[in-house]
């Protein structure tokens, strides 16, 4: 049983694989007896649904820096109408995808200043950070392979830009070695889920 609220996130490039990873491990802690809150970023409120459709809408030309604000507003509803609220609780939250993200995609991918983007995404969560981050690592190619038909806006983005997001998420990685787990995406889910289950277990301490 988990003691106490856990805070776990999801990263990665378009179809890495982590929101498969995500579902397992909400059936998982289910099954151990944890409550467990899921979600999605940008999205999971109201509001921050809406913000999605925007973000994701492939008609709309949005520059860089009204993305990255519409991130941050997204994120800067969710952690405040549910995720505090849940791990007051105790729950385990578990979402696909938070700040690393835009750090990565905006920071990385699309060149803005990342101390900037660091400064928003701290306004936006206060004290409520990741406990426990996967980043389930893929290449570009397979990125494209596994990903599904019907591209959103970021999707449609180009190679030379996953690859700066990727790069992005391993320098994340490399800084913060005690919070975020690199997952080799190139395993079998089963094989991911393994070492996944082991970081849940130590974390949560279930049986
Ligand atoms: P999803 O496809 O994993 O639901 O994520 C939506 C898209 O938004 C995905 O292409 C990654 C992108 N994204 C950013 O660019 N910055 C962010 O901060 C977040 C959370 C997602």
């Amino acid at each position: 049983m988990a003691r106490k609220g856990l805070f776990v996130t999801f990263e990665g490039i378009d179809g890495c694989g982590k929101t498969t990873q995500l579902g397992l491990s909400e059936k998982y802690l289910k099954k151990k007896g944890c409550r467990v809150t899921v979600l999605r970023e940008p999205g999971s409120t109201p509001a921050s649904e809406k913000i999605r459709k925007i973000l994701l809408d492939k008609r709309l030309a949005i520059n860089p820096i009204s993305e990255l604000n519409l991130y941050i507003a997204a994120r800067a509803e969710l952690v405040r109408e549910i995720i505090r609220p849940a791990l007051r609780r105790s729950e385990v939250v578990l979402c696909d995808r938070f700040y690393d993200s835009t750090v990565a995609y905006q920071g990385y991918g699309r060149g803005i200043d990342i101390r900037q983007i660091k400064r928003l995404n701290l306004l936006a969560v206060g004290d409520t950070r990741p406990d426990l981050t996967f980043l389930v690592d893929i290449d570009y190619k397979t990125s494209l392979l596994r990903r599904k038909k019907g591209e959103d806006r970021l999707e449609s983005e180009s190679r030379a830009f996953f690859n700066r997001v990727r790069k992005g998420f391993l320098e994340i990685a490399r800084k913060e070695k005690r919070r975020i787990h690199v997952l080799d995406g190139r395993n079998s889910v089963e094989e991911i889920f393994e070492e996944v289950k082991r970081w849940l277990h130590r974390r949560l301490r279930v049986q």
